[in-house]
């Protein structure tokens, strides 16, 4: 008796320091560092956070499949990458199957019921974007814990299996990088502001790297899931305390909009490529159909021949993402809402039409080029992981709370942070979202409808085959990131490192200027000036982009984006 009681003992103290499951997979939440590069035999995960990554190589090496891996990567981040992993947010999932069925799930999050068109014009009939942006009325209905679920049915696992992780690591606790603590010390007056109690995020004297970040209330509310499924949020305590928590400060969801909150089947948004399949993000995302005109408008352009970051291949890229994102701001919002011409916009012709007034040699006017007029009617901070396994199974999943940390409130009683999302809406005509993004009827606020993304969770297929797995976080720089990496790697025939670190640009339509990231060749820049191109203020980083690409020898090369903490993991 005395001898198990000490073993039981034991066990507990075991457990106690940093949970079973991290420990039995040798885990360490408070020594870890960032893997940028790897090649594995059997499978991988490239997500932005060293301990979520590990989180889902631990579940492929216990025999789980790409989709468990997603699954318990997601929850993990929702832990230890507050800035965009998240329960409170939304995304969504591309995906192929081993029996090379493709899915597209969308669980992106919803305008409340009580939402409106003109929720947040001021009685001077201007936009207050503020309200768009922050506190609780710039909350969505959160998509992801129904993602997680919808997701489930192609995992092996139980769900309670693929949530224990990330209720360890909530609950003991991990150490936060240096990135982590710059991020939550530059929240922290929003954090008072938007707060109506004091979330496990705030510390006073400031946080640095190495500090112990355990968020209690949050491993009680994954609890909640684990033990009620996706009633563990949507209903019962924690839609209560998200309720409770709008009331105090003003925001609209209400327990019926959470009751009713589903992810959606989508049919993911496909096309061809020379020899390869892309399969990506359809409606309520622009990605896949941006992504569509861009490589459309370049396939027969040789583009490959101009070289990497050429004045003439950039200017060629920025002219098509121009005519693209004109077209985004004109006919792309919730499909379930507005008929997005789908179809008709990327039809050979059209987009053969929209390059008519393409001139090699300057800048276009945006001014000028507006959205293009389709030849018939219609009839019809985020985070990225690429996930592949040994089976054929291949993942890649883009989730957001919209900006870093999202709207900054935390839901008082259940430890996370609920998404900004609203602002992804068009809030007035004309006006400009944080990502300066302008749109109109298309993604108008709709009560139910789901406002426009650019999150391009994205697949290439090499003879049906998954050959590439790709995403990132940027908001509107999305599309052109993917766009870029997909050109960086099948035209330029770049490494997949560079293709995935080397600077990146992005137009966007309007505002009529090339944003560069530091780094970008200034003589490129010079030529590009006198053919007409105006230059943004350079960005430090645009975006942290995930990768696994497929060898000839079938191994799989994973990188992960030099630009943060990410961090690829395999075996
Ligand atoms: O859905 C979208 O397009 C945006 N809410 C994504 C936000 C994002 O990428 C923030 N990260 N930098």
């Amino acid at each position: 008796m005395k001898k198990t009681g000490s073993l039981v003992l034991l066990l507990l103290v075991l457990q106690h320091s940093f949970g079973q499951f991290l420990q039995e997979n040798g885990i360490d939440p408070y020594h870890y560092t960032s893997q940028k590069k790897l090649i594995a035999n059997k499978g991988a995960v490239a997500s932005a956070h060293p301990l979520a990554s590990m989180v889902g190589t631990a579940i492929l090496k216990k025999g789980g499949n790409a989709f468990d891996a997603a699954i318990a990567t997601q929850l993990a981040l929702a832990v230890v990458y507050p800035t965009a992993g998240n329960l409170g947010g939304g995304g969504f999932l591309v995906g192929q199957l081993k029996s090379g069925k493709q899915v597209a799930i969308d669980y992106r999050e919803k305008a409340p019921a009580a939402a409106h068109r003109d929720l947040y014009i001021d009685e001077n009939g201007k936009a207050n974007t503020d309200k768009s942006q922050l506190g609780h009325l710039a909350a969505g209905v959160p998509g992801t814990v129904a993602g997680l679920f919808a997701t489930h049915q192609f995992a092996t696992f139980s769900f309670a299996d693929l949530i224990t992780p990330a209720i360890e690591l909530a609950e003991r606790g991990f150490c936060i990088s240096a990135g982590e603590a710059r991020g939550l010390n530059a929240i922290q007056t929003d954090l008072k502001k938007y707060n109506t109690h004091t979330p496990a995020f705030v510390k006073s004297e400031g946080w640095k790297e190495g500090d112990t970040l355990r968020q209690p209330q949050l491993a009680a509310t994954l609890k909640r899931i684990k033990e009620k499924g996706k009633a563990g949020f949507y209903e019962g305590e924690t839609a209560q305390l998200i309720v409770e928590e709008m009331k105090r400060g003003n925001g609209i969801i209400s327990l019926e909009d959470l009751k009713k909150y589903e992810a959606a089947f989508r049919t993911p948004h496909r096309f061809s490529y020379k020899e390869y399949v892309i399969v990506s993000m359809p409606m309520p995302s622009s990605g896949g159909l941006l992504l569509n005109q861009m490589m459309k408008m370049v396939e027969n352009r040789n583009l490959g021949k101009m070289g990497f970051q050429t004045a003439e291949s950039v200017q060629l890229m920025t002219e098509v993402m121009r005519r693209a994102y004109a077209d985004r701001a004109a006919y792309m919002g919730d499909a379930d809402y507005y008929p997005v011409p789908v179809r008709e916009i990327t039809e050979a012709a059209y987009l053969k039409k929209r390059m008519e007034d393409y001139d090699p040699t300057k800048a276009s006017d945006s001014k000028i080029v507006k959205p293009g007029v389709p030849l018939k009617k219609e009839s019809e901070e985020t985070t990225h992981l690429s996930v592949m396994d040994s089976e054929g199974n291949a993942v890649a999943v883009t989730t957001t709370l919209n900006n870093s940390y999202g709207s900054r409130t935390v839901i008082g009683g259940a430890g996370f942070f609920i998404n900004d999302e609203m602002d992804d809406f068009s809030v007035q005509p004309g006006v400009p979202n944080m990502y300066g993004a302008i749109g109109g009827e298309a993604n108008s606020i709709q009560p139910g409808k789901r406002m426009l993304s650019s999150m391009t969770p994205t697949l290439v297929l090499k003879n049906g085959k998954p050959y590439i797995v790709v995403g990132t976080p940027g908001g509107t720089t999305i599309p052109n990131q993917v766009f870029q990496t997909l050109m960086n790697l099948l035209e330029f025939g770049l490494s997949a490192e560079d293709a995935v670190n080397k600077p990146k640009f992005h137009h966007q339509w309007l505002p009529d200027e090339l944003v560069t990231e530091k780094g970008f060749p200034e003589a490129v820049k010079m030529s590009l000036q006198n053919m007409g191109y105006r230059f943004a203020k350079e960005r430090s980083g645009i975006g942290r982009t995930e990768l696994i690409r497929v060898l000839p020898d079938g191994k799989l090369e994973v990188i992960a984006d030099g630009r943060g903490d990410d961090s690829a993991a395999g075996f």
